[in-house]
């Protein structure tokens, strides 16, 4: 898919704020400081469309983009964000799952996932209530550049052996970098394909 345009359209609080569901959605969500908004930023080719930060906890808001007129891209807050308060974290996150678990329109939610860690149960747990909740959702390995590729692969490795544990078949999976852009090309016909899946039961969306 060729990104022509990408405009920043809204950041909602509250699910009554999002836009209009008339468009199919992609989301992206991961633990904070993941790479979700420089993912963004790599998929579009528009650099500065999301903020990024060095600084966990940069996105507390549901933000939509809108891509080539036909469908948004959202960025989601970062969960496992330690420095705000608890009840900070937890309003984030029931706002979050409301939207993941009310947002009709939503095709796909990628789950990123830092591999220089070990396997998280945050991570984890969160992919379990996906499943349970029958949530489309893919993988996403992030900061490719920052590892090795024997560590890569050992670390994808102890993650897909402790979900094999709970799950028949593992998810569809990426692996990315913002420096190098891998992963770029791999994402967008993923999308692509999951943008299909609307317009064969929207006949609004063309
Ligand atoms: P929150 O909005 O705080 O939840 O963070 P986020 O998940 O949106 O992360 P963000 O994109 O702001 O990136 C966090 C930090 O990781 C920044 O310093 C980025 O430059 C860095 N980073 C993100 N992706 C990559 C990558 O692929 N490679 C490298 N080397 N650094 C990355
Ligand atoms: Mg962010």
């Amino acid at each position: 898919m060729i990104i022509r345009s990408a405009r920043y359209i809204s950041s909602s609080i509250t699910p009554d704020r999002l836009p209009s569901s008339h468009l199919p959605e992609i989301a992206f969500i991961g633990r904070s400081n993941v790479g979700k908004s420089s993912l963004i930023n790599m998929l579009t080719g528009f650099g500065k469309l999301a903020k990024t930060s060095g600084d966990p906890g940069k996105t507390r808001t549901i933000n939509h983009f809108l891509i080539n007129d036909n469908w948004y891209l959202v960025d989601l807050p970062g969960y496992g964000y330690a420095k705000v308060s608890a009840m900070q974290r937890q309003e984030w996150m029931k706002i979050t799952l409301d939207y993941i678990l009310s947002r009709e329109n939503l095709m796909c939610l990628f789950v990123l996932i830092d591999p220089r860690h070990k396997p998280q149960k945050s991570d984890t747990g969160f992919m379990e209530f996906l499943g349970i909740n029958r949530i489309p959702f893919a993988r996403v390995f992030t900061k490719e550049d920052k590892m090795s590729r024997t560590n890569l692969k050992r670390s994808i490795e102890e993650y897909n052996n402790q979900m094999l544990e709970k799950w028949e078949e593992l998810p569809v999976t990426f692996i990315t970098s913002k420096i190098t852009k891998s992963g770029r090309t791999e994402i967008l016909d993923f999308i692509k394909e999951s943008l299909n899946n609307f317009s064969k039961s929207d006949s609004v969306w063309k």
